[in-house]
Formats: structure tokens, C-alpha cells, sequence
């Protein structure tokens, strides 16, 4: 009877949905703005930011998402006075601490995606040491997008791809759209099917550049920090009455 009535709960609060998308990206923009329209410094926007992760997990694992990418940091958020990148520097430091544990205890495996070279050898450490305790974890599959740019990341596969084929391992002819995609940090991770971007802003500022090319966007009108679980369901309700028809008609 127990397991009857929770699963009923779940559908009343999804409404009863069809399934949720496999692969969400968000994009989670808004803190800054977040905090000076309280009237308080930006980093109470980015400490509320945390906050709104937890949420957005919870609700992700709760509604069966299988793969979630945050876009946490990008390659460009170095350009930031630098008190701005300690205190985001320092909030990774101190969710992988205090957050892990719980993290590992509902099954999420947790990976990093962007460029680890140049990172502080402490926070490289600290991923390090999530992506090997998680790392049999079949829940769900959290990649942070930390020091993450589209375009870099690209550079960086197009690298390794040049080596292969100059060592001979690999003839130019042979290169596909599959042997891009398997040299980018999200091998083996199936493509977005929805971006959600908070803040109002309609942009994608590099992230998933190559991944997205049939994801479906959603744009949402409130603030990072206001996120939440009854936010990620209408967006995934707006994601279910969308017409995917990758170049296409209509079936
Ligand atoms: C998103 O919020 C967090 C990061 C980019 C790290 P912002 O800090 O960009 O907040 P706004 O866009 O300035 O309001
Ligand atoms: C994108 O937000 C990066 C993250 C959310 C981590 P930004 O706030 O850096 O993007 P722009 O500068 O408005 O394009
Ligand atoms: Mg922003």
C-alpha cells in the first residue's frame, strides 16, 4: 500500500507527465542580479545559487532525468574581478565537501566537464576525488560544466584528433562527426535534449556548442537562486509539447 501511494504522489506531482528529457543542461544565470536587487552583495546570490543546485538535483533524480549538466563556471568567468572568482572557487571547494557524501548516498555519479589544466591543484584534487567515489553510481549522471567553454573544448578534441592522425593512428578521411564527438569531454554522454537558461537571457555563452545543435531551448524569466523543482517541471512541460523534427517534418 505504501509503495502505491508514493507512487501515486509522484504522478500527481508531475501531473502525470510522459517522460522527462534524458539529458538536461542548464545554464544557471541570474545570481549576481539576484542579490543586487535585495540590495546585497553578489556573492549572496552565488551562495543561494548552491542552494538552488540542491533543489535542482533532488527534483532531477525525484523525476528521473537521466544525465544533468550544470553550467557552474565558463572558460570567460575568469574575466571577473578576481574576489568574485575566489568566492566562486571557494563554493565549488565547499559543495564537493559537504555535498559528496549525500550526493553518493542517492546513487548520483558526479563528473567533471572543461579544461582541468590550470585549475588550482587543490580543486583538480577535490573533482578527482568525486568523479573515483562515485564513479559506479547508476543514478543520476551530474556533469558540472566548471572552467567549461564550447569553443575550447573543441580546440582541445581537434588537438587530440591532429595527433591521432599525425601519428598515424587515425586518416584524415576517416574523420566523422562521431570521431569529433568521442574527443569531446562528453564521450559517451548522449546529447542534450533541453537547455534551460534562468535570468531571462537568451543566449547559449558557449556552453554545449557542439551538443546542443538539436537540443530544445527554454528560457526562463526568474533568477538562478528562485529555481526549483516546480520550475525544472514546467520546463520540462514546455520541453513535451515541443515538435522535434530534426530537419524533418512532422510525424
Ligand atoms: C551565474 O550568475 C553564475 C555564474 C556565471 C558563475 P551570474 O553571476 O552570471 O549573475 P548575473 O548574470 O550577473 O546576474
Ligand atoms: C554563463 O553565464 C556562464 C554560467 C552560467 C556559468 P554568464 O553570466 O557568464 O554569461 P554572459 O556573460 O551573460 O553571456
Ligand atoms: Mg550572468
Amino acid at each position: 500500500m505504501r509503495a502505491q501511494a508514493t507512487e501515486q504522489t509522484v504522478v500527481a506531482e508531475t501531473g502525470g507527465a510522459a517522460e522527462p528529457p534524458t539529458h538536461i543542461g542548464i545554464i544557471m544565470d541570474g545570481n549576481g542580479r539576484w542579490a543586487v536587487a535585495r540590495g546585497l552583495p553578489r556573492s549572496e546570490g552565488h551562495r543561494r545559487g548552491v542552494e538552488a543546485v540542491r533543489r535542482t538535483v533532488d527534483a532531477a533524480a525525484r523525476l528521473g532525468v537521466r544525465y544533468l549538466t550544470l553550467f557552474s563556471f565558463s572558460s570567460e568567468n575568469w574575466a571577473r574581478p578576481p574576489a568574485e572568482v575566489d568566492f566562486l572557487l571557494g563554493l565549488l571547494r565547499i559543495f564537493i565537501r559537504r555535498d559528496l557524501a549525500k550526493l553518493h548516498s542517492q546513487g548520483v555519479r558526479v563528473r567533471m566537464i572543461g579544461n582541468r589544466v590550470g585549475l588550482p591543484r587543490d580543486i583538480a584534487e577535490l573533482i578527482r576525488q568525486a568523479e573515483d567515489q562515485t564513479d559506479g553510481n547508476a543514478g543520476l549522471q551530474l556533469f558540472v560544466a566548471f572552467n567549461y567553454g564550447g569553443r575550447e573544448e573543441m580546440v582541445r578534441a581537434v588537438r587530440k584528433v591532429a595527433a591521432e592522425a599525425i601519428s598515424g593512428e587515425l586518416s584524415p578521411d576517416a574523420i566523422d562527426e562521431t570521431t569529433i564527438a568521442r574527443h569531446l569531454d562528453t564521450a559517451d554522454v548522449p546529447d542534450p535534449d533541453m537547455i534551460i537558461r534562468t535570468s531571462g537571457e537568451m543566449r547559449l555563452s558557449n556552453f554545449l556548442l557542439w551538443q546542443s545543435a538539436y537540443a530544445e531551448l527554454v528560457f526562463v524569466p526568474i533568477y538562478w537562486p528562485d529555481f526549483d523543482g516546480a520550475a525544472l517541471q514546467s520546463a520540462i512541460d514546455q520541453f513535451s509539447s515541443r515538435s522535434r523534427r530534426y530537419g524533418g517534418v512532422a510525424g
